[in-house]
């Protein structure tokens, strides 16, 4: 069985970052591969290595700078992690998910997560946005779920619903921001796999007969555990490359790919999302 944490391991990580800040964060975010710069548009940012923090995991794939960064974003306080922990890194679910609760600890009563996204349906191009509506939990399934274990019920419940994971009035509110924007975004389901390979071209038919848009090495476990504790949450994709899905392609997926068209993505998601943050 995973190491568990204790709710004194949240609380201990949680006091370590609130002797440090002054003022609550409200949202919690999470700044998927490439993405991290728009934790540059925080203002009066306080950072925070995860090294200092207690119990924290590092962060260790390139792109990934490893930090909170809490401040105001469109006047709204939040707690960014300028990035995030990955299965395929090494770390367990439990460790995944460590700063979702650390966040809810710290006050924050909506996550916002953001990732880096291959383009399995057919409409979606490089460059493209996707609001999560729903995923599929591959790695979950197979039962490396980030609820394993003891119960922890001052977080929430031992079976909880996930009909409603990604809050239908944060989804709303995101098209209509990015609809007064004229920023165009796709709805989809997004499907977790572990990674760390590139999914094969029959794994890319398989996940869109499934039902997936999208496929990612990341944000089902963060979800599930925002959502367990009570937290609204808003998912949004980048669509960075799209899924090879035959053998003789020319077309390959690459992580420089990911991170440059990561880059290109984030001036339009910042604006997007600073759009759905006025509207909270
Ligand atoms: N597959 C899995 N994860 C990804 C991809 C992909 O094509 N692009 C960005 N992250």
């Amino acid at each position: 069985m995973y190491t568990q944490f204790s709710p004194n391991d949240y609380d201990e990580a949680a006091a370590y970052i609130q002797a440090r800040i002054s003022q609550k964060p409200a949202v919690g975010l999470i700044l998927g591969s490439g993405l991290s710069p728009l934790a540059e548009s925080i203002a009066d940012g306080v950072r925070i290595p995860y090294g200092e923090i207690p119990h924290f995991p590092v962060s260790t794939v390139e792109g990934h700078a490893g930090q909170l960064v809490i401040g105001q974003l469109a006047g709204v306080p939040v707690c960014a992690m300028q990035g995030r922990f990955h299965f395929y890194e090494g770390y367990t679910p439990q460790q995944i998910t460590f700063p979702v609760r650390v966040m809810r600890r710290l006050g924050a009563q909506t996550l916002i997560v953001t990732n880096a996204a291959g383009g399995l349906n057919p409409i979606f191009r490089s460059g493209d946005l996707m609001l999560i509506e729903d995923h599929l939990n591959f790695v979950g399934m197979a039962g490396h779920h980030p609820l394993y274990g003891p119960n922890l019920p001052e977080f929430g419940p031992r079976f909880p619903s996930m009909t409603k994971a990604y809050a239908p009035e944060l989804r709303a509110l995101l098209l209509e921001a990015a609809n007064e924007l004229q920023i165009p975004v796709h709805r989809g389901v997004y499907a977790m796999v572990a990674g760390p390979s590139f999914e094969t071209p029959a794994e890319v038919r398989f996940l869109r007969n499934a039902g997936a848009d999208a496929v990612g090495m990341s944000t089902a476990p963060e979800v599930i555990v925002a959502h367990h504790a009570g937290m609204a949450v808003l998912g949004i994709s980048s669509i960075t490359n799209v899924a090879v899905d035959v053998t003789d392609s020319d077309a390959d997926t690459t992580h420089a790919e990911v991170l440059e068209t990561g880059a290109l993505i984030v001036p339009r998601l910042t604006r997007l999302l600073m759009g759905v943050l006025g509207k909270m």
